[in-house]
């Protein structure tokens, strides 16, 4: 987690700072700070709570100079205090660092540090690091850059763990030195200014010409060059990427939030997950990017989906598409699980690693270990460029467009699309003929339409928040393809509302949780007309009879529905795969409007972070 920028040029710094780091501030907002070369030395502003307080100090005592480094956090070694804020000094307080990452041998190195005279001003583990390299900056027998890119190579040497960081030193104006272990960086390069960012977005109003760093190197970033070093210390060579369509800024437009821009936004994302990706003449979809070849699609024997969060629901629709449509066995894993477990994982299996941002670093992790023990790995990403992207034998672009709001939810009805073309493909290399091919493929097309539909009741659903907003724990069952969909409506709860919320499979109410009906407790059932609908209706009348409202996510105009529910969200009818993408949406906007009858803070929830990009 955790944003960082750096700039060097000749504009003034802070502005640019605070500017890009208002782009990054999804990937944590506990705390803000800056570090400006002023001419006499170094000049460091920092606030805990949102970027908008650091522009505050900012605006009340401004920093001159042409470089320096920023940094949002999401705090985890201390508390969102001013003194846990980046940027973090080195004992003789003229070396500055932003980091993103952990350092896990922080309290063994703490103690070293303290042993030989350093005192702390923080209770974070970044400025151990701070010190580590101030100390070999002093110890080095080097001149200039050199001198602080040894610094740089000899502290982080000593570290376990991940950084991405950003540092500069009072002795070297001009320079801004970065280096990347595990956390990404990107250096944006401009016409006599050069960026450090750790994600391009920050960057897309100054340049779209960047050079990602690869793990383990270092870069000396001048106004008018820059270098990048590799892990042995020789200049290495690097390619310079224009970055097209993946980064535009985006503004909330006529919306209160993101996150109901991003609600709203499903009909035009979900056309530009499958547009140009339909081959109806062969029933079938298109996928460009996977890198694989019809007979190497066709030996893939089982799929194991990795992801966290909202993409790991996403995958366990995709297991039900993929399943029903080619009859390939699909697991799905936590990705933090799989990463350091022994799960045995058969030959033939294709891996698919589902993340919005690209950036998880859990995702990252397992998609890596997957790669190590030799398994073909696909991304299904959001953002162009992203690691995961990049790290993928193949994949498949959203082309979501920006998702701002910390709680997923364009992101999450792109990938299930995308599993469906997924399913689509691999089932018509297989055994799915060409009419049931063709009768998904022209749902799909009028699937845009239908969630128009679904989006038609938001003034509805929002009535039924009202009146549920004061409630402390709330059930959601859904069963099959709307299981995950229960399990993605009671993670939207939590996260937004902070309301108490459990996802089950229905059948599952009378293995215990029934224990939690009450008069005070509702639950969310799904209960959209398909082959478990009689079942469904079964636990309704378990739930009712125990005193417990129900709120029935139902098909439009389900009259035996209405008769027993004590509120209802409805959604129109698609084809029965597809049906999970359309009930998903009324449970989004449920909790959205719970969040603002709350008032909750419905873009940036307490703790969280859109990008999580620590284990
Ligand atoms: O960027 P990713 O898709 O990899 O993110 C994974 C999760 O952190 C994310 O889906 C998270 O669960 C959302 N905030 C939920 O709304």
């Amino acid at each position: 987690m955790c944003g960082i920028v750096a700039y060097v040029g000749s504009r003034s710094a802070q502005p640019i700072l605070l500017d890009a780091l208002n782009r990054l501030e999804y990937r944590g907002y506990d705390s803000a700070g800056l570090a400006i070369l002023n001419g006499k030395g170094l000049e460091v502003r920092k606030k805990s709570g949102r970027i908008l307080e650091l522009a505050k100090a900012c605006e009340a005592h401004p920093v001159q100079g042409n470089l320096g480094i920023s940094h949002t956090r999401w705090a985890t070694h201390g508390a969102a205090t001013d003194q846990n804020a980046h940027p973090h000094l080195d004992s003789s307080g003229r070396l500055a660092l932003v980091h993103n990452g952990v350092i896990e041998n922080y309290l063994e190195l703490k103690s070293q540090l303290s042993k030989t005279g350093h005192r702390f001003a923080s209770e974070t583990d970044t400025e151990i690091l701070a010190h580590l390299i101030g100390e070999a900056f002093q110890a080095s027998k080097e001149k200039g850059e050199a001198r602080l890119i040894e610094a740089v190579r000899n502290a982080i040497a000593r570290i376990h763990g991940t950084l991405g960081i950003a540092v500069i030193h009072a002795d070297l104006p001009g320079l801004v030195v970065g280096a990347r272990r595990g956390s990404p960086l990107v250096i944006g390069v401009g016409q006599g200014e050069n960026f450090l960012a750790s994600d391009i977005q920050a960057l897309a109003p100054y340049t779209n010409r960047v050079v990602i760093l690869q793990d383990q190197e270092i870069v000396s970033l001048h106004a008018d060059r820059f270098d990048i070093i590799a892990p042995l210390g020789a200049k290495t060579n690097f390619k310079v990427e224009k970055i097209e369509n993946g980064v535009t800024h985006s503004d909330k437009g006529s919306h209160p939030h993101y996150m109901l821009k991003e609600i709203f936004e499903q009909p035009s994302s979900i056309l530009n997950a499958f547009r140009g990706r339909l081959d109806s003449d062969g029933a079938t979809a298109k996928l460009g990017g996977l890198n694989l070849t019809s007979e190497q699609l066709r030996k893939i024997e089982r799929i194991c989906v990795l992801g966290c969060g909202t993409a790991l629901h996403s995958g366990m629709v995709g297991k039900y598409l993929i399943e029903s449509l080619a009859k390939i066995p699909v697991e799905t894993q936590h990705a933090s699980e799989f990463r350091y477990g022994d799960s045995p994982v058969s030959a033939h299996t294709l891996f698919l690693a589902v993340s919005q941002s690209g950036e998880t670093a859990d995702t990252l992790g397992a998609l890596r270990e997957a790669k190590r023990r030799g398994y073909t790995c696909l991304g299904i990403c959001n953002n162009v460029a992203s690691t995961i992207a990049r790290e993928s034998d193949g994949g498949v672009y959203m082309h979501a467009g920006p998702e701002i709001g910390v709680a997923a939810t364009k992101s999450f009805t792109s990938q299930v699309t995308i599993f469906a073309l997924l399913g689509l493909l691999l089932g018509r290399l297989r055994s799915l003929s060409a009419s049931h091919g063709a009768e998904l493929l022209e749902a799909l097309t009028h699937l845009p339409h239908k969630i128009e539909e679904t989006l038609k009741h938001s003034d509805k659903v929002a009535q039924v928040a009202q009146k549920y907003a004061a409630t402390r724990s709330m059930l959601f069952l859904g069963r099959l393809a709307n299981f995950p969909i229960a399990l993605e409506g009671a993670l939207k709860m939590k996260e937004i509302t902070y309301i108490h919320a459990e996802g089950y499979p229905s059948a599952e109410l009378k293995h215990g949780v029934i224990a939690l009906i009450d008069k005070d407790t509702p639950t969310v059932l799904i209960a959209t007309q398909d082959g478990v609908y009689e079942k469904n209706l079964g636990s309704l009348q378990e739930i009712k009879a125990r005193g417990g409202p129900v709120i029935a996510l139902a098909h439009e105009g389900d009259k035996k529905i209405m008769g027993l529910a004590d509120a209802l969200l409805e959604v129109p009818q698609t084809h029965r795969l597809l049906q999970p993408i359309l009930n998903v949406i009324p449970l989004q906007l449920l909790s959205y409007h719970m969040a603002v009858a709350l008032g909750r803070d419905v873009d940036k929830p307490r703790n969280l972070a859109k990008s999580v990009t620590v284990e």
